[in-house]
């Protein structure tokens, strides 16, 4: 399964923040908002990941994350040479997707909460089994979002963009997964009345299809979209504390390479070195040690 991580747009929501960054590039806390999204797709065994940018911000995205083997990844990037929808990202990333299947995340969502890598893998079983998955998080303020409306088994009965009057409190997360049948499905959509390809209506040919999985994060999961400067800090803020309360750290990349095996303990080292004066290098060095010393025991 291949892997996009859509950072496109001009973050206007956010300026004056991102009128010279990317808002992608914004910090959570200790580290860019990035990383989170690419975290959720290692924790889906996700190792070829395709980055979608705007051309103007592309260069700083490769200083920062390069060809993506200092996380165990392979990187690759396009370009999203203006904001045209979400859906657009499977026609831009259809030589990279091949004939695989793909899971995309929204560069500006975060995910946090137990029991996430299983739900990963149920959402990644289905798209073997051509099926798509969104994951519902319930919202207080649905017409901000994509919604899905469930009937008493959780099956989706309706997808809709923004309504306003939404049919329930269910938001579908930046977070997709889909078989290879997307790149042909999102090719066949028509521009909305926004004028993008909309990531909804490539859901609803999915849903008419009978083959739209709806996956439920519980009340026990939290899930960010950084749209406002609010939220920006909330996240920063929830970021913080759990590192803190734990002695973690969240959408550590290096670290879940170095679970996933796509690191040594050697090449965590090296990181690690490379880091060595500030918190998040002092946290690799003691995954490192760790393992060593387990090695040892062995
Ligand atoms: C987009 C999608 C929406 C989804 C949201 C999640 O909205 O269009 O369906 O619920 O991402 O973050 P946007 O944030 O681009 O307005």
């Amino acid at each position: 399964m291949k892997g996009i991580v859509l950072a496109g747009g001009t973050g206007s929501r956010l300026h004056p923040i991102t009128k010279g960054i990317s808002k992608q590039l914004v910090p959570l806390y200790d580290k860019p908002m990035v990383y989170y999204p690419i975290s959720v797709l290692m924790l889906a065994q996700i190792r070829d990941i395709l980055l979608i940018t705007t051309l103007e911000d592309q260069h700083d995205f490769k200083k920062l994350l390069g060809d993506g083997s200092q996380y165990g990844i392979n990187i690759e990037y396009v370009v999203q040479p203006s904001p045209d929808g979400l859906a657009q990202a499977f026609i831009l990333g259809e030589e990279f997707i091949k004939d695989d299947s793909v899971a995309m995340v929204l560069g500006d969502n975060i995910f946090y909460g137990s029991n996430f890598i299983n739900i990963l893998k149920e959402a990644k079983s289905n798209a073997e089994n051509k099926k798509a998955s969104v994951f519902g998080y319930e919202v207080k303020d649905p017409q901000r979002f994509g919604i899905m409306e469930l009937d008493e088994n959780n099956n989706v009965i309706s997808v809709e963009e923004k309504p306003e009057q939404p049919k329930s409190d269910y938001a579908i997360t930046g977070l997709y997964f889909y078989d290879n049948s997307v790149v042909e499905k999102a090719k066949s959509l028509k521009p909305s009345k926004r004028n993008e390809l909309e990531i909804t209506d490539l859901n609803r040919i999915y849903l008419e299809e009978n083959k739209l999985k709806a996956c439920l994060l519980d009340s026990g999961f939290t899930w960010f979209d950084t749209g406002t400067p609010d939220s920006l800090l909330d996240a920063s803020n929830m970021i913080r504390t759990i590192q803190k309360n734990r002695g973690s750290i969240i959408s550590c990349l290096e670290q879940i390479a170095f679970k996933n095996g796509w690191l040594t303990i050697d090449e965590l080292l090296d990181r690690a070195e490379a880091l060595r004066k500030n918190e998040y290098g002092q946290y690799l060095f003691k995954k490192a040690e760790k393992a060593k010393t387990k090695k040892l025991e062995k």
